[in-house]
């Protein structure tokens, strides 16, 4: 990783959030941080990366949102969207560009590919039967309507997917069907469709998938079983009059492009948006027609066939553009106990979260539970148990007492590495060794792994501190005691490099002792220099006084 190769284009595409409601901690640890994790990595590691998503306006999620509260869906995508930018800065999400589905500019890259994919005759325009509420007098696609799962018998599944085994489905594969708009039994009326002719890339898709490697089990099982049990086409317009306007004309005012068919188009769109912001029209090509990027795509499960069937079904229809290199889709967390979830049923929202936690300290938490093999269950107790006993026990504390022991009894000069022996070479080529490891572990995406290395640095230094008790040494053999410190100031050095893409603030509050971290590799500190007073990095917490309930 050290040893300078050529950057490499790397595109960090982000699940794009539903701007219907607040997203919840399960999201950010799902899709959002690990996303930025690894983007801030890639760019320390000398990569370029370009990383997008924006709110996702369109679809039954908001309309059903905005029905509810009376009000338009414009309101509704406003009010969120303003929401997810407030989260992504007090969270510092380092975005290239973060945008929105209703955008001018989405439409147009939209048209194209819905366009280019019916000349190439991978759309086609067919008449269904499609349920209807008589009493409300309109169409029920997807949400609007709930029923038992054809393949797993859950018995609230979504007219567009069933939450429980993951499938997505029609909504006339539905068993009893209930119209959410008015409860009633739907029934049937003629209408017309476009199909993605998704069972035209059952054998190409298969192949590529079975060439797949480094990707999670979990991932590739669920899309290969998916793909064994035979490829449907699908609709991608809907009766509905939210959404991106269809581009061929003759099927209708009152249809939209289905939400999920344009979505994913966001990250080809908003990649174009950004190339137009930065100068250069043609940018953009740089991460998706050179053989040589990478795109990694951070999802959730549900939204995994999604990302490794139909959007690369699409590209192969497109043609010319690339598929997605890795999906390291995460699993769910699931947020039980604390006051929270007694009342709210739910877990904390990330608007909550961040009136309790500093950015940091739940940036660390999340990320040393994050869901990347298996469900993982949180709980607002074990978020402050990582906090109080890992990040400010391991980490806070060493860097403060340090820092300290530098303040008080070198005059606040950072030491001389002159005199190392071999012991505070050794704890510092361990250091060297695990800046190797933790960037291994996060360029294939096992974030959980690789924060785990980091802080097992914490804890050598912590080692090596109470081996050689400098606190002890200041007063019998001071010059030896400033060797330590300084060694142990130069081990802090890698291991803060190797926290930077989960720690971003307390990464940049060390800037005046270290320097900016601007590669990955463990800089020597500058000896000589003076520090300030140290201030302790984090605030530990008490649960007792989190106000979690108002
Ligand atoms: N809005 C969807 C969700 O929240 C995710 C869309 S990802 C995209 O589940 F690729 F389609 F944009
Ligand atoms: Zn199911």
């Amino acid at each position: 990783m050290t040893n300078k190769t050529d950057p490499v284009p790397i595109l960090v595409a982000v699940a794009w959030p539903y701007a219907s409601g607040s997203r919840h901690l399960g999201h950010l640890a799902g899709a959002y941080l690990p996303a930025d994790v690894f983007a801030r990595f890639q760019r320390l590691a000398g990569n370029e990366v370009l990383m997008v998503s924006g709110s996702d306006v369109h679809g039954t999620p908001i309309t059903v949102r905005a029905d509810s509260e009376g009000t338009t869906p414009d309101e509704i995508v406003g009010r969120y969207h303003e929401e997810f930018l407030d989260n992504w800065k007090k969270l510092a999400i380092s975005w290239d560009l973060y945008t929105s589905t209703g955008t001018e500019n989405h439409a147009k890259v939209t048209h194209d590919v819905f366009t280019k994919l019916f000349e190439k005759g991978h759309i086609d325009r067919r008449s269904s039967e499609q349920f209807y509420d008589e009493d409300a007098g309109r169409f029920l696609p997807d949400r609007y309507i709930e029923g038992v799962c054809p393949h797993c018998e859950y018995s609230e599944a979504r007219g567009d997917q069933c939450e429980n085994c993951g499938r997505t489905l029609d909504p006339e594969e539905l068993i009893n069907p209930v119209s959410k708009i008015s409860g009633s039994e739907p029934t049937l009326r003629e209408t017309e469709h476009f199909y993605l002719r998704l069972s035209d890339f059952q054998e190409p898709l298969s192949e590529w998938l079975s060439g797949r490697e480094g990707w999670r089990n979990h991932v590739l099982n669920f899309s290969k079983g998916w793909i064994e049990e035979g490829l449907h086409d699908r609709a991608i317009t809907r009766d509905l009059d939210w959404g991106v306007e269809v581009p061929i004309d003759g099927i209708g005012e009152d249809k939209k492009i289905y939400v999920w068919f344009e979505a994913v188009i966001g990250y080809l769109s908003a990649s174009k948006e950004w190339s137009k912001n930065n100068g250069s029209e043609d940018d953009w090509k740089k991460w998706w027609s050179n053989p040589d990027s990478r795109s990694v795509y951070f999802i959730g499960k549900d939204n995994v066939p999604f990302h490794t069937i139909i959007w690369p079904a699409m590209l192969m229809g497109y043609g010319d553009l690339n598929l997605p290199s890795n999906v390291p889709a995460n699993q769910y967390v699931t947020f039980k106990g604390g006051k929270a979830s007694a009342s709210r049923g739910v877990g904390l929202t990330i608007t909550e979260s961040l009136e309790v936690f500093e950015a940091d300290s739940l940036r660390y938490a999340l990320a040393a539970s994050f869901p990347e093999q298996s469900d993982t269950e949180l709980t607002v107790e074990e978020i402050c148990r990582r906090i109080n006993e890992e990040l400010v026990a391991t980490w806070g504390n060493l860097v403060n007492r340090v820092l300290s022991m530098i303040y008080n009894s070198c005059d606040a000069e950072i030491p001389s590495p002159e005199l190392r022996n071999s012991e505070d070479l050794a704890l510092l080529s361990g250091i060297d060794q695990i800046v190797e490891e933790v960037a291994e572990d996060i360029d294939k995406s096992e974030l959980r792994a690789a924060l785990r290395k980091a802080m097992s640095g914490a804890a050598e230094v912590n080692v090596y501190l109470n081996s050689t008790e400098p606190w002890k040494l200041s007063k019998t053999d001071p010059e030896r005691a400033a060797t330590v410190l300084g060694t142990a100031l130069s081990a802090i050095a890698g291991v803060r490099v190797c926290l930077a893409p989960y720690l971003p603030f307390s990464t940049e509050s060390l800037n005046d002792v270290f320097g900016t971290v601007d590669s990955w590799q463990r800089k020597e500190p500058e000896y000589g220099k003076k520090i300030e007073k140290p201030k302790p990095l984090f605030k530990k917490v008490d649960i007792n006084l989190l106000d979690l309930d108002d």
